[in-house]
């Protein structure tokens, strides 16, 4: 049988304090309503999102990334909150999965606990020592008889610890009937869409609670909960990968994006960053290194370099504070202090401490061409655009501004003056 699912995300986030809108914050460098569409997508292809709330921008995003979602306008200004949601919504399934935008640690298993299509409704509750924040779910004799929104508690249903993880899934023919006679007559003058529960159960239908775990239905509301939900997500993503047999030294200092991929024998020490959609394979990322969208194949990069998007980097080392921007490097040692941007080098080519790739002229981008064999003195610049072929030495300190053909030397210094006891006539000391 098929499912529509409904992804709620018209509300503004307000306590989130910020003007970016809550489910594009990211997690784990996905933004969160794209955590809860891909594990949509995974049980159904009918999706709508509810927009309000900066929509043209959330749908924009969506859009660039996502194929055939479905969208609807809520009509805030008269119909707000989650009920108000739902006003107007055509539903092509006889079933409909319900979620909020700001849940996106849920995984496929636990979204599946609660499709079933006989119960009339099923929602999911979780149970918590502190119970802020949430709609309380007042279950009588193992029965669930309502939803009440904290703002509307009285002191002791406050107390109550089973609380409304805000994902339901429901007989359309139940929404279609219970959305339209929603009311605000309440604290926030709001359409709760946890009224259709007590609407549910006046009408002995079987609401079903299903118990799940914290930590995946969390709501994220806050920049802490988001910190949280970070946390969590860093546990899973590095979980799995180190099961696959990725080494981290110190697991808990490593972030890594979830997009990132890994094959081969990876081992990534303390205070790595992988972010962006890198793919590494076969290699050794040292101390407080940063990739960021690269790909690294049998290569050992840093401690403490950072290898910027668009690099292609096999079989070379890169030492400590290097940069690499935009470039594709084979075989290639760049052991220590450099900048190379907008680059290609190739096999055998030795980079020397300090040497500085002048991409940018103030006004646009260059390449430099770099062949095989090539040996750049330290502290030499080389000013693109810039084509240095196969078997070139360089001298230390040289700047290059014209190409420079197979087999040469290029050197350009200053030559070395010599002013003999200059030192003693300039400090008046004697000798
Ligand atoms: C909601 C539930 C609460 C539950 C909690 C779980 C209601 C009335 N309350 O509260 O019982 O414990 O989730 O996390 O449903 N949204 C809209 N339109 C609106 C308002 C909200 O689409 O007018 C969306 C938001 O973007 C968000 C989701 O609905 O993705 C939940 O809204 P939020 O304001 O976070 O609800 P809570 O107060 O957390
Ligand atoms: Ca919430």
């Amino acid at each position: 049988m098929s499912l529509s699912i409904v992804i709620l995300a018209a509300g503004q986030g307000t306590r989130m304090k910020s003007s970016n809108p809550k489910v594009l914050h990211l997690i784990s460098g996905k933004p969160m309503l794209f955590h809860s569409i891909d594990i949509a997508k995974e049980v159904s292809e009918d999706i709508t999102i509810i927009l309000y709330h900066k929509a043209d921008l959330i749908r924009e995003e969506i859009d660039a990334n996502y194929e055939n979602i479905k969208y609807h306008i809520q009509d805030v200004e008269q119909f707000s909150g989650t009920g108000g949601a739902l006003k107007g919504l055509t539903l092509n399934n006889d079933r409909v999965l319900i979620l909020n935008g700001d849940m996106p640690l849920i995984t496929k298993e636990s979204l599946e606990l609660l499709i079933d299509f006989d119960s009339d409704i099923n929602m999911s509750v979780i149970k918590l020592e502190d119970s802020s924040g949430y709609g309380r779910v007042i279950i009588k004799n193992g029965k669930v008889l309502e939803i009440i929104e904290e703002k509307d508690c009285t002191e002791s249903q406050k107390l109550t610890k089973t609380v409304n993880a805000g994902i339901y899934s429901v007989k359309k023919e139940l929404l279609n009937r219970y959305i339209p006679n929603l009311n605000n007559n309440n604290a926030q003058k709001e359409y709760y869409l946890t009224d259709i529960i007590k609407m549910a159960v006046d009408e002995n239908k079987s609401v079903n609670p299903i118990y799940v775990e914290e930590k995946e239905f969390k709501g994220v509301n806050s920049k802490l909960d988001l910190s949280n939900a970070e946390t969590i997500m860093q546990n899973r993503i590095k979980e799995s990968l180190m099961k696959n047999g990725v080494s981290m030294r110190l697991a808990d200092t490593i972030y890594i994006d979830i997009r990132a991929s890994f094959s081969g024998e990876c081992f990534l020490e303390n205070g790595v960053s992988i972010l962006g959609n890198s793919q590494i394979i076969n290699s050794h990322i040292k101390i407080n290194s940063v990739i960021d969208n690269g790909y690294i194949e049998n290569s050992d990069i840093g401690p403490m370099a950072r290898i910027r998007p668009d690099s292609i980097i096999k079989n070379t080392h890169i030492g400590n504070f290097v940069e690499v921007k935009k470039s594709t490097l084979n075989g290639v040692k760049a052991g220590h202090l450099s900048y190379i941007g907008d680059s290609s080098i190739d096999e055998g080519t030795n980079i020397g401490a300090g040497v500085i790739t002048c991409n940018y002229d103030g006004k646009e981008k260059h390449k430099t061409v770099i062949g095989k064999n090539v040996f750049v003195g330290s502290d030499s610049q080389l000013v693109a655009p810039l084509i240095i072929a196969d078997d070139v030495l360089i001298g230390a300190g040289s700047t290059i501004t014209k190409n420079i053909a197979s087999g040469n030397l290029a050197i350009s210094r200053t030559p070395v003056k010599i002013v003999k006891g200059f030192f003693y006539k300039f400090f008046k000391k004697g000798k």
